[in-house]
């Protein structure tokens, strides 16, 4: 067959879904530079680089700060797999699709994994986490920072502490809110964390920021057994159970990403690049500036979706401000307003799925497609979209409402 298809030449979108979200063309040209040899002193030095920007995103001191190769969820394994020894006890909260995926891989890591429940919409008091751990004196407590599938942030804060004075090591998924709200990943006293690219960071999947600090670094060289033919005359390995992975053994990843340069894998360079570029625009928009771009738009995308007359899903006191789940009004059909949206607008917008699969659209306002102009494009065209469904929302006034938040003539709902 001699066919060679067409030349790549994707449909313009705006991507406002739970995430993959437009990429920065910034991110885009630094992606198009010369690929380096992985121990060019040029690369390390970008390596470096990284690590240092992302200790200042993550808040953190950690000497570990680096990138895993892989879309989010390699981050999270490598911390699990990596951290968690079989027979482990791990305690995950469960509030969304997510705290079942950190369920999941943790018992692929042969952990005896303990779950306890919420409602999807809401999220867990540091009491009712206490209480778990009491209860099941568990070694690693896993939990989700901001669950895309719910839209509901888990606060984090009095987390750490309290799995310090029971003695857990306490791991925390930060995919979803990393560059998009707080996160301290310090004065938390998280020990270890992971995020993605594809969201508020305005990157493209495939490259996980993680952090991790000396606790768990010392869990991790423990377990270090440098594969064979990398071995050294003074190569010593740790006495625990070797890591069942060796793609995300953190030890051999650790190693790579510091002076004695261990050539574990080759660094997805392009990737690199993107990371980099990618967490240095969030810093030179300065954390602040670009958290207050987030609740910002949250605000006037709401109060649009309400001056529509349709109803937000959750617990509002605890929306991540990055997306908003919108209840599907009764009798509409879902999935059609989604094709229009995405056919006649170019926006996608999220559908779900669990226990809220056909009751909720999730619309993302994430890192470079959190503008105004966004969220305006996107409320009209929500508007017209529902009414060719058979929903009347009163003529312009999701727009008008979104604006009159923007500027400042009225107040937030929240
Ligand atoms: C909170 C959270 N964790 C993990 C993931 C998994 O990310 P990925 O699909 O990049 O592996 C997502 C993706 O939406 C997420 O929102």
């Amino acid at each position: 067959m001699n066919e060679t298809f067409a030349e790549l030449n994707p449909p313009p979108r705006i991507l406002m879904g739970p995430g993959p979200v437009g990429v920065d063309p910034r991110v885009l040209r630094a992606m198009s530079m010369p690929v380096l040899g992985q121990f060019d002193p040029a690369f390390t030095a970008y390596m470096d680089e990284t690590m240092e920007l992302l200790r200042r995103l993550y808040k953190t001191g950690n000497r570990c700060s680096l990138l895993i190769d892989g879309s989010a969820r390699a981050g999270i394994e490598a911390i699990l797999v990596s951290v968690i020894a079989p027979g482990d006890k791990v305690l995950v909260p469960v509030f969304g699709r997510f705290g079942h995926l950190l369920a999941e891989i943790s018992a692929r890591c042969g952990a005896e994994v303990v779950t306890i429940a919420r409602e999807w919409g809401s999220v867990f008091t540091p009491e009712e986490i206490e209480a778990a751990i009491r209860r099941h004196r568990p070694r690693l407590l896993a939990i989700v920072h901001g669950d895309t599938s719910t839209t509901m942030a888990q606060p984090l804060a009095d987390i750490g502490p309290i799995c310090r004075a029971h003695d857990v090591v306490v791991y925390a998924d930060t995919t979803a809110t990393l560059g998009g709200s707080e996160v301290a990943i310090d004065a938390w006293q998280i020990d270890a964390t992971s995020a993605g690219l594809q969201k508020c960071l305005s990157g493209p999947p495939g490259s996980s920021p993680i952090t991790f600090n000396e606790r768990v670094a010392a869990i991790v060289t423990a377990r270090k057994h440098v594969e064979a033919g990398l071995r050294a005359a003074d190569t010593v390995d740790g006495s625990g159970a070797r890591v069942a992975s060796n793609y995300f053994d953190l030890a051999m990843v650790m190693d790579y990403w510091s002076e004695s340069r261990l050539n574990h894998h080759t660094e997805a360079t392009s990737m690199l690049y993107a990371a980099r570029e990618a967490v240095r625009i969030v810093l030179a928009e300065g954390l602040d500036a670009c958290f207050a771009r987030h609740r910002l738009a949250s605000d006037a995308l709401t109060a649009g979706l309400a001056a529509m007359g349709l109803r937000l899903f959750g617990d509002q006191r605890h929306k991540m401000p990055n997306v908003t789940g919108v209840l599907v009004p009764p009798g509409i059909a879902g999935e059609a307003v989604r094709a229009t949206m995405l056919d006649d607008f170019g926006i996608e917008i999220g559908t779900s799925f669990g226990p809220l699969h056909g009751r909720v659209w999730r619309i993302g306002t994430m890192g470079y497609v959190c503008r105004r102009e966004n969220v305006l494009h996107c409320l009209a065209a929500l508007e017209a979209a529902l009414r060719r469904a058979g929903f009347r929302a009163p003529a312009g006034a999701g727009v008008d409402a979104a604006l009159a938040v923007y500027h400042g003539e009225s107040a937030p709902l929240r």
